[in-house]
């Protein structure tokens, strides 16, 4: 099954490879005017989705005739060994890597270690099944990862014709939740969630997939972006206040709050709720709907002067009626909505707890707590110091960092983390993606 995904055009064109500049067994293939250079196993069928990082195909494994999404992050490091990529021509000119900036190269470090650390782990996060290796560490420049294929985003159900059920609202909320309880279990804040980052099959699996905004817990956004803070990207309608207000100290509340905006999203039948045109615009929207934070609701001195400067609006406790159809009447869902969208994040319910909100009271899903141990973000200090000095020099340690890992990946066998679905929630879900085609 398809839904809306963007469809491939053309059809693959596959070319042997230049002698002596890929290993024998990858080939190149250029689908969708993208070139894809992978071992003679995969064969890409469809283009199912570009990101502002990514170009995602679903294709075959044919070893196992199992279907597989790969995602390439394109022209990541710079080719050839430091000394030569960031040099001076004979007429005294820089030459320039083409490749790209510090923060895309620290973000798909970043979602191919974390994905190593926690994919394998728990049903709920995508499942990552290889990192194609790459020829040589001086050809080392695109990074492929290859995942399992799921059917959709989430974002394709929300923009389809189709209502998503209330039930299935709670099943695909639960399954999120647990995503977020296990990486926030492993110290790891996503900081990216929204729709499209969400993945969904027909058997009603859903898993968090993309990684690369991800940090530490209780990260300080202002000092430790440094060069990184003009790139970043996160999608507004999603953004926690506290981000939007620069606190400097902002943590795991960040993904509950997006969690938050999703769950209203689907419950209003699939409108963003707070779709600012900027920051500001942003906040003053959550702030029109929600009333006006009490001071010692604002975490920084700047968010306060912010909040101050806008106009007072009574506190509304039942905004929801005005962002939510009034159909909405499962009360349980409501008080959820709300605690998971607190404008303070210390009194933002935790994933843990939403977990055992009475709205999921009557679920019938076994996901079992996994063991994940924390998460080390050490290895990106170094980084940083060097991003602070030298951007070639940050290029370099990330492009060895990344090698490294990639070189250390190995693929582990048996998953035994396939979520058994409900049958009834299944053959529902099953006919709302008939519906979508
Ligand atoms: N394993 C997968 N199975 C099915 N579809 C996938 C898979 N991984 C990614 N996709 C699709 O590809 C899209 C882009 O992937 P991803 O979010 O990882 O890339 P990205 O470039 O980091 O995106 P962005 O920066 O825009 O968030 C997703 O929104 C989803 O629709
Ligand atoms: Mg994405």
């Amino acid at each position: 099954m398809r839904l809306k995904r963007k469809q491939s055009v053309h059809s693959s064109v596959h070319h042997s490879p230049s002698p002596g500049v890929h290993k024998s067994d990858h080939i190149l293939t250029v689908h969708d005017g993208e070139e894809f250079v992978l071992p003679s196993k995969y064969r890409i069928e469809r283009t199912i989705g570009t990101g502002a990082y990514g170009h995602v195909v679903s294709a075959v494994d044919m070893e196992t005739n199992k279907p597989v999404a790969i995602k390439k992050n394109k022209n990541i490091y710079p080719i050839g060994d430091d000394e030569c990529t960031a040099g001076v021509t004979s007429c005294g000119e820089r030459i320039v890597p083409q490749t790209r900036s510090c923060m895309s190269q620290m973000r798909v470090l970043r979602e191919v270690k974390i994905m190593k650390h926690c994919c394998t782990t728990h049903p709920s996060v995508v499942r990552i099944l290889d990192i194609i290796s790459p020829e040589s560490y001086d050809s080392f420049s695109d990074v492929y990862i290859v995942m399992e294929l799921l059917d959709a985003d989430l974002r394709d159900l929300l923009d389809g014709p189709a209502l998503i059920s209330n039930e299935h609202i709670k099943y695909i909320m639960y399954q999120l939740l647990h995503a977020v309880r296990h990486l926030h279990a492993a110290s790891i804040t996503h900081r990216d969630i929204k729709p499209e980052n969400i993945l969904l099959n027909e058997d009603g699996q859903v898993k968090l997939c993309d990684f690369g905004l991800a940090r530490g817990c209780n990260f300080l956004e202002v000092n430790n972006t440094a060069r990184f803070s003009n790139n970043y990207v996160q999608t507004r309608y999603y953004r926690a206040p506290e981000l939007l207000l620069d606190c400097d100290l902002v943590g795991t509340g960040v993904d509950i709050w997006s969690v938050g905006c999703i769950f209203g999203e689907m419950l209003g039948g699939g409108g963003i709720l707070f779709t600012g045109s900027s920051s500001a615009n942003q906040l003053k929207k959550i702030i029109r709907t929600m009333g006006t934070p009490s001071m010692d609701e604002v975490g920084s001195e700047k968010g306060r002067f912010f909040v101050n400067s806008l106009d007072y609006v009574e506190k509304n406790e039942e905004w929801y009626f005005d962002v939510l159809p009034r159909h909405c009447v499962d009360m349980y869902a409501l008080d959820l909505l709300c605690k998971l969208l607190a404008f303070d994040p210390k009194k933002r319910i935790t994933a843990e707890q939403a977990l055992r909100h009475p709205y999921f009271r009557n679920i019938d899903l076994d996901i079992k707590p996994v063991q994940i141990s924390k998460f080390c973000f050490d290895y990106e200090k170094s980084l940083f110091v060097a991003n602070t000095q030298d951007e070639e020099r940050f290029a370099s340690l990330c492009k060895r960092e990344c090698y490294e890992t990639i070189v250390g990946f190995h693929k582990r066998s048996g998953d035994k983390r396939q979520l058994s679905t409900k049958k009834s929630f299944k053959q529902t879900l099953r006919e709302l993606f008939k519906t979508k085609k």
